[in-house]
C-alpha cells in the first residue's frame, strides 16, 4: 500500500540547522497574534456573508525594507481572509481596480459553473467595473481565491487570499493561523518583482528568491505554550513545491484541500503542491520565550516520489533549507486543545473502469506542455454524465512534476501506479510525479463545463489545461 505523496513525502526530512533555538537576533519586533482575522460581514442576516474588496495596485513590504510595486486584493497581500460556514451563501462585491480585465476563481469551491471566473473569460470583468459573485457553501475546508486571466503575473504580484468553510457548529481553536506560502522572483538591487522570463525558464516553472508566509519574509507569530496551533496552510506560488517542518516539533495533519480526514496522520514534514492545502496542528512547547522555525525543503520539481531526479535544475534559493517564518513561544497558555469537526469526513471509495485517462506530457524542445497530446485551446473536452461517482486516470508521462487540478468538483485519489492509497481525503489539486499514474474517484454533482490544468501557473498559461463537461 503507498500513502499519497502529500503524506510519503515526509519521510525525506533533511537535518535542519537548530528550528528551535531561542537565538533572536533576527527578531523583527513582537510577534504578532495567532488568529483567523475574517474580513467583516457586511449583511445582517445569518444566512449571507457579505463582503466587499477590489483589486489594485499595492505597494507591498515583503519584509525586506524594498516595498514591491505589486497588486493586492482589499489592499494587502494576501488579501482578505473570507470565513464562511457550509450552508451560508457567501456574496463578494467586486470591483476592479486593475488597469486589466479580470476574473476571480474560488479554488476547491463547488460553485455553479457562472460563478467559478471562467466561462467568465469570455467577458471579463473590465477595469473599473464591479461583478458581484454570490453563490452557497457547500463544503468545509480551506480554500483560496485568485484571478483566472494572466496568473503567472497576477499572482507572483499579489492577488490571492483564503477563505474557511466551517462546518456548522464548528468550534475555532485558540490558536488558528492561516498561512498564504508564496515565493517571488526579485531583482536584489531594486527589490521589484521581475518581469516572466525566457519561454525556457517558463516550461521549467519560475521559482523566487524570497519566500514569503503571508505576503512577508519575516513573519513571527506567537503562540501559548502547551496550547494546541492550528496552521491552515495553502500554496500559492507560481511553481514552487513546499515541503514545510519544524525540527522536532511532529505535526498532525487533519485535513486537506476540500475538508478533514477521517484519521489525521502524525508527520514531520507537510508537502504542498501549487494549489494544495493542508490543516495541520501541533502542540507549542513549554519553554517561554523560546523560537520554532518553520523551514522549507527544496523540491526538485523533476524529483519523482521515490528521490530520483529525472533532469537537473537551478533553484535561486540554493540546494537546502530555507526559514519561512518563526513563531515566538509566550506564556499564558491554558492547555488549549482542538478536536477537527468530524463533517463530511471522506468515504473510502473504490475505483470503477476509467471513463478518461488525461495523458500530461511536455516537449522541452518544442517549448510546449500538453494534456492528450493538445495545448489548450486544442485539448478535446471530456463529456462526462453527472450525479455519480466517476473514475479517471491521470497519467503524468512527462519527467516533471505536475500539481493537478480540477475546478467545480471534488475527487479522491484511490491508487497510485496501481497501488490503493490507504487513506480517503477530500482533493481538487494533486501533485503529479514525474512518470507516474493515479487512479481518482470524482464526485461529478456539479454539473458545468469545468477546467482542469496544471497549476504550475508557467504551464497552465502555456497550454496545459482542458476542459471537462458534466452533464
Ligand atoms: Cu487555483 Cu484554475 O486554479
Ligand atoms: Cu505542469
Amino acid at each position: 500500500m503507498r500513502t499519497l505523496p502529500l503524506f510519503a513525502l515526509l519521510t525525506a526530512c533533511a537535518t535542519t540547522p537548530d528550528g528551535d533555538t531561542t537565538d533572536d537576533t533576527t527578531s523583527g519586533g513582537a510577534p504578532e497574534a495567532c488568529a483567523w482575522e475574517a474580513a467583516p460581514d457586511l449583511d445582517p442576516s445569518p444566512d449571507v456573508v457579505e463582503v466587499e474588496f477590489s483589486a489594485g495596485m499595492v505597494e507591498w513590504d515583503p519584509g525586506n525594507g524594498k516595498p514591491i510595486d505589486g497588486l493586492g486584493f482589499g489592499g494587502t497581500v494576501p488579501g482578505p481572509r473570507i470565513e464562511v460556514t457550509v450552508g451560508q451563501t457567501l456574496r463578494v462585491r467586486f470591483h476592479n481596480d486593475l488597469d486589466m480585465p479580470t476574473t476571480i476563481h474560488w479554488h476547491g469551491l463547488r460553485v455553479p459553473e457562472a460563478m467559478d471566473g471562467i466561462t467568465q473569460m469570455d467577458h471579463p470583468i473590465q477595469p473599473g467595473e464591479t461583478f458581484v459573485y454570490e453563490f452557497p457553501i457547500r463544503d468545509v475546508g480551506f480554500y483560496w481565491y485568485h484571478p483566472h486571466m494572466d496568473t503567472a503575473t497576477t499572482l507572483e504580484k499579489g492577488l490571492y487570499g483564503t477563505i474557511v468553510a466551517r462546518a456548522p457548529g464548528e468550534v475555532r481553536p485558540a490558536c488558528e493561523q492561516p498561512i498564504v506560502l508564496d515565493d517571488v522572483l526579485t531583482s536584489r538591487a531594486t527589490g521589484q518583482i521581475l518581469p516572466p522570463g525566457t519561454e525556457m525558464d517558463k516550461i521549467m516553472g519560475r521559482l523566487g528568491n524570497i519566500l514569503l508566509a503571508n505576503g512577508r519574509e519575516d513573519r513571527n507569530v506567537g503562540i501559548k505554550a502547551g496550547d494546541v496551533v492550528v496552521l491552515r496552510l495553502v500554496n500559492a506560488a507560481n511553481a514552487r513545491h513546499f515541503d514545510v517542518g519544524i525540527d522536532g516539533v511532529p505535526m498532525t495533519l487533519v485535513g486537506t484541500d476540500d475538508g478533514f480526514l477521517a484519521e489525521p496522520q502524525t508527520m514531520d514534514r507537510v508537502a504542498l503542491a501549487p494549489g494544495e492545502r493542508a490543516v495541520v496542528m501541533f502542540t507549542a512547547p513549554e519553554d517561554v520565550g523560546g523560537e520554532l522555525v518553520l523551514m522549507n525543503r527544496r523540491v526538485h520539481l523533476h524529483e519523482d516520489g521515490g528521490g530520483e531526479t529525472h533532469m537537473s535544475e537551478t533553484d535561486p534559493l540554493g540546494d537546502g533549507e530555507n526559514a519561512v517564518m518563526r513563531f515566538t513561544v509566550l506564556d499564558g497558555g491554558t492547555g488549549a486543545t482542538w478536536t477537527p469537526p468530524a463533517y463530511d469526513l471522506p468515504p473510502a471509495f473504490t475505483a470503477g473502469a476509467p471513463v478518461h485517462s488525461w495523458v500530461l506530457n511536455e516537449d522541452m524542445m518544442g517549448g510546449t506542455v500538453t494534456i492528450d497530446g493538445k495545448s489548450w485551446p486544442d485539448v478535446p473536452t471530456v463529456t462526462v454524465p453527472g450525479d455519480e461517482l466517476t473514475t479517471f486516470e491521470i497519467d503524468n508521462q512527462s519527467i516533471m512534476r505536475h500539481p493537478f487540478h480540477i475546478h467545480g468538483n471534488r475527487f479522491e485519489v484511490v491508487a497510485i501506479d496501481g497501488q490503493p492509497v490507504e487513506a480517503p481525503a477530500w482533493k481538487d489539486t494533486f501533485p503529479m510525479m514525474p512518470k507516474s499514474k493515479i487512479t481518482i474517484v470524482s464526485q461529478l454533482d456539479n454539473p458545468g463545463t469545468w477546467m482542469l490544468h496544471c497549476h504550475i501557473l508557467e504551464h497552465a498559461e502555456f497550454g496545459m489545461a482542458g476542459l471537462i463537461t458534466v452533464e
